[in-house]
């Protein structure tokens, strides 16, 4: 069965229909309005209003946009009961019905994606690339799974013939609950990460991010409205210090999915080895860098950096936040990328034109404003400031001649602040690059192929790019560039969007008839 990414944009613009796109993503902003200032409540089959709730803020001004509840320990106590019990009718019901249901889904979710993304431009504060990208990519993530289950025949398969009077067979069975904990970064992270365990027959309860929690509860309401039973998918909001960890130290989780910060990521780790066994799969974010070497085209080099260290506002786990630039190109790649910045405004991600969208929350803003002292270890090429209006802006900021071990230079910030060297070589780089805790994605621009060949085969990173103009070191695409960290970036070792994905899901069962 062929699988086709989405991507909506480049779609349309090729077919010619770039006003339609504009027109349908600009009806969409005032259709989702509706949504607004209302209370939603948790999905535990049942709608369970709580007694404390969180607030869903917009970043384009810091308005409200809608009332969520906090879960309390007993809801999602109840919930996990309620998909203990139910998990094993779902797997029973087979993979081509469970696959059919997910394809089903994609295609309600497809008919929709302009709404979707339209809240998302509100939610999470994606221009309507960005925007649209990301419901494409959840859209991928429900179809790719589905995809892979059918074409694996649901991982069950004939195995040797011990004695002549046995049948065997390997059968992939489902572990049981899955807590999936997702960021605010991406909606389909969120929708890939609960798709994985419930398309191979688990249940889900899943807990998006405080900051989106809109966007992944009306996916929920699709999902069930496409046939997925309530009892084998739940959603509770709240945060993850509160609601996270209960799920988390729940017995009756079998296994954990998170994407978020190394620290929470480690935290999980441990709690789950004193609440399991557990699965636990987690991606815990990365340094990407990029190195620019003496044989680049500087135009690619300039335009793929700019969008990578950029792009929504640095906040992709795949941001470039580290650049090395080879030492005789370096005055003049630094000059073009001064001036290819100093066209980027942040403004209203509303706007047609806007690349540069607000950071997402408060906590966010005043972290670029609370850094200003390490961005001064170094020298401020251009930036360094935030924006005094309502929402949460800041301005595209590049850091040179900072020390080896700045701050800014070796931690994940998730703000638009790119640190840069000046490098000797390409080993030198990689081996810089080598010595940090992440390794998530990087790219290289440079017209060797010995020199990709040498940087594809020496760095410790999961998902590489050499000379991706339209995102340097980010934008990977479901069944095409799996999405997986190495090292403290992510502890799997498979890839989103991968062939190997759904696996972590299973666990075999050897099933032996004699007659
Ligand atoms: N999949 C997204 C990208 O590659 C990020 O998390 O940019």
């Amino acid at each position: 069965m062929p699988f086709e990414n989405e991507n909506t944009y480049v779609r349309m613009v090729e077919a010619g229909k770039e006003d339609e796109f504009h027109r349908k993503y600009e009806e969409a902003l005032k259709e989702v309005e509706s949504y607004f200032h209302k209370e939603y409540p948790n999905i535990i089959k049942e709608d369970i209003v709580e007694s404390k709730k969180i607030k869903d803020i917009s970043p384009i001004d810091g308005s409200e946009i809608a009332t969520f509840q906090l879960a309390s320990d007993e809801s999602v106590n109840k919930a996990v009961d309620m998909l203990y019990r139910s998990y094993k009718n779902w797997y029973n019901i087979g993979y081509m019905k469970r696959a059919l249901t997910f394809l089903k889904a994609a295609g309600m979710l497809s008919d929709q994606k302009f709404k979707f993304a339209a809240i998302l431009t509100y939610e999470n504060g994606k221009n309507r690339y960005e925007a649209i990208g990301d419901v494409d990519e959840a859209i991928d993530f429900m179809r790719y799974y589905a995809i892979n289950l059918i074409e694996n025949q649901g991982f069950i398969k004939l195995t040797g013939k011990a004695y002549k009077n046995e049948e065997s067979m390997s059968v992939m069975k489902p572990y049981g609950v899955f807590g999936v904990i997702s960021p605010f970064n991406f909606f389909s992270i969120g929708v890939g990460m609960s798709s994985g365990p419930l398309v191979t027959g688990n249940a889900v309860i899943l807990k998006p991010s405080s900051d989106i929690p809109l966007s992944l509860y009306l996916w929920v309401r699709l999902m069930h409205d496409a046939g997925v039973p309530k009892e084998v998918l739940a959603y509770v909001s709240g945060s993850g210090s509160v609601v996270g960890k209960h799920i988390v130290e729940n017995k009756k989780v079998a296994g954990i999915v998170f994407t978020g910060s190394r620290e929470v990521g480690l935290d999980i780790q441990r709690r789950s080895i004193d609440n399991g066994p557990k699965v636990v799969i987690t991606e815990m974010g990365g340094k990407d860098a990029i190195i620019v070497s003496n044989k680049a085209d500087l135009n690619k080099a300039v335009e793929g950096v700019a969008r990578a260290a950029f792009g929504f506002a640095g906040q992709k786990c795949s941001a470039c936040s580290l650049l090395y630039v080879h030492k005789d190109v370096y005055d003049e790649f630094m000059k073009r990328l001064k001036e290819r910045t100093d066209q980027i405004k942040p403004d209203d991600p509303r706007k047609k034109e806007t690349f540069l969208n607000p950071v997402i929350n408060k906590e966010a803003y005043e972290k670029f404003i609370k850094l200003k002292p390490e961005y001064n270890k170094g020298k401020i090429l251009t930036g360094g400031h935030e924006l005094k209006r309502p929402g949460f802006y800041v301005e595209p900021t590049i850091v040179t001649d900072l020390p080896k071990d700045a701050y800014i230079a070796r931690n994940e910030i998730f703000l638009p602040v790119l640190s840069v060297f000046k490098c000797n070589s390409i080993q030198e780089a990689i081996e810089d690059i080598n010595s940090m805790d992440y390794g998530l994605t990087g790219g290289i621009f440079t017209e060797d192929p010995n020199e990709i060949q040498y940087y594809f085969d020496n760095v410790e990173v999961g998902v590489l790019y050499a000379n991706r103009k339209s995102g340097g070191s980010t934008g990977s695409m479901v069944g095409s560039q799996p999405f997986v960290g190495w090292k403290l970036s992510g502890v799997s070792g498979k890839g989103t969007g991968s062939f190997y994905y759904l696996m972590q899901f299973l666990r075999e069962q050897s099933q032996t008839i004699a007659h």
